[in-house]
């Protein structure tokens, strides 16, 4: 494989990572799932609601996202809130493109950010999957993290 770096965000990145954000999140995201049940809502699709996680993620904490980059091409990334009051690192997005799946990538991603959060000098971390979502499952617990909660999602149409 290619070498890929991982390299700290750049705002001209931001188109990019939303479409690899809406090339990868299907069936793996809430949006994506309230969707299934109730429809197209105020004419948008789940991917438009979806990109704008990254607008939230890069307004938030810009410095805190970390993209892996190949040959020029943007891979994957994992963006990142830190809290510093109560020593909390947080993983809210991350992604990879399919073709680069399954390499190890994706771990080196969280690998960046929990060094991020160390450097940050913050206490722990959280990330969060839906229960549908294999790799995450897979993933997240080989990287060190343990199950706190399960939570589950209501929404009803108004
Ligand atoms: C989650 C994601 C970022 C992981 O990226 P990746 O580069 O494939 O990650 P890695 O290669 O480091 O690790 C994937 C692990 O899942 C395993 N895996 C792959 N498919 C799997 C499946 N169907 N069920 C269980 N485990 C699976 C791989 O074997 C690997 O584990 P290993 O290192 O023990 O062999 C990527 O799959 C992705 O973008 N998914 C869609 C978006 C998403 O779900 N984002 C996270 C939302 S919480």
């Amino acid at each position: 494989m290619m070498d890929i770096a991982i390299r700290l965000y750049r705002p001209e990145d931001l188109d990019t990572l939303k479409r690899l954000t809406v090339e990868s999140f299907t069936g793996v995201t809430l949006e994506h799932n309230v969707e299934q049940q109730f429809g197209l809502i105020k004419g948008r699709d789940w991917r438009w609601r979806k990109a704008r996680h990254m607008d939230e993620d890069a307004a938030a904490n810009p410095a805190g996202i970390f993209v892996a980059e190949a040959g020029g091409k943007i891979l994957g990334y994992i963006t990142t809130r830190v809290d510093h009051e109560t020593g909390k690192g947080r993983i809210p997005n991350m992604a990879v493109a399919a073709a680069a799946r399954g390499q190890g990538l994706g771990r080196r991603l969280i690998e960046r950010a929990l060094d991020y959060f160390r450097e940050q000098g913050l206490e722990y971390a959280m990330i969060e999957t839906m229960a549908q979502n294999a790799i995450g499952n897979h993933l997240y617990p080989s990287c060190g993290f343990v199950e706190v909660a399960r939570q589950v999602h209501f929404a009803r149409k108004l």
